[in-house]
């Protein structure tokens, strides 16, 4: 299979896409209207933390994750961000925090206090747990008994939780979270993110008895792109926006 073309753009680019006062009308009310279906979605769940992730690199998991957590916390939500992708962190650059204690400091057991690893009031009611420095064995630290307390620690405290992971059908970070949170939202990118990809993805998904809440398709042209999100049969959908419109 031919390799995608990478349109990693650098940090200081990739932090215009974050919401902020500036950010188109129409755009905003995508990611409201996102929030809203979202919302829906995790109506039955006693965690409201919600795994977001997507087929493949580069597809927009950590960028719109920030988004929904921001979007999340407009409501007066208390909401806790975590950047699981141990492997190619990037919250701490778009937020420009300090990354030397985070979530591989807690599930190392090198800080015991979760607290103290927290970025609190990072926008307001949005905390922030940043990856912390890179570890040799993310799969194994997400899977052990410490992420467990996390979870549970974090759904108590917290209104709603959002956890930015790596690819889903690269590697199993995303899925090894998925039994033990509400679910996960897959990003979908039109254009790039095939049927095949999804598929995939879902197979996987379905095969760790966790739920997939919905899909957050993005990069819209506002038609079904082929190859996109368009024609695809599976019933959930929070919205789209146009990569134009932020141009
Ligand atoms: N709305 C957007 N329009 C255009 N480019 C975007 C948009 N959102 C994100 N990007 C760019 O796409 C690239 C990938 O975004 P992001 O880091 O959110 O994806 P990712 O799926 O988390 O990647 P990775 O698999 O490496 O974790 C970044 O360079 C980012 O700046
Ligand atoms: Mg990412």
């Amino acid at each position: 299979m031919a390799k995608k073309k990478s349109d990693r753009l650098p940090i200081s680019m990739s932090r215009k896409f974050i919401l902020n006062d500036d950010t188109q009308f129409a755009i905003k009310e995508a990611y409201k209207a996102a929030r809203t279906n979202l919302v829906f979605s995790l109506a039955s769940s006693e965690r409201k933390i919600v795994v977001v992730t997507s087929c493949g690199p580069s597809e927009g998991k950590s960028t719109n994750c920030l988004n929904m957590a921001i979007t999340m916390a407009e409501t007066g939500a208390s909401v806790l961000l975590i950047d699981c992708d141990m492997r190619k962190p990037v919250q701490h650059s778009l937020l420009r925090l300090d990354n030397k204690v985070g979530l591989s400091s807690v599930l190392g057991g090198i800080v015991h206090d979760i607290s103290k690893a927290i970025n609190r009031e990072v926008r307001t009611h949005l905390d922030v747990l940043t990856s912390g420095p890179i570890p040799p064995n993310p799969a194994e630290l997400i899977s052990g008994s410490i992420m467990d307390q996390l979870l549970e620690l974090a759904s108590k405290h917290y209104d709603y939780v959002f956890i930015d992971t790596p690819p889903a059908t690269v590697v199993t970070d995303a899925l090894l979270l998925n039994s033990r949170t509400a679910g996960i939202m897959f990003i979908v990118k039109e254009g790039r993110t095939t049927h095949g990809e999804i598929n995939e993805a879902l197979e996987k998904a379905r095969m760790t008895d966790g739920k997939v809440l919905g899909f957050l398709k993005v990069n819209c042209t506002g038609k079904g792109g082929k190859g996109g999100y368009g024609s695809y049969k599976y019933k959930y959908k929070y919205n789209y926006y146009k990569y134009s419109e932020y141009k």
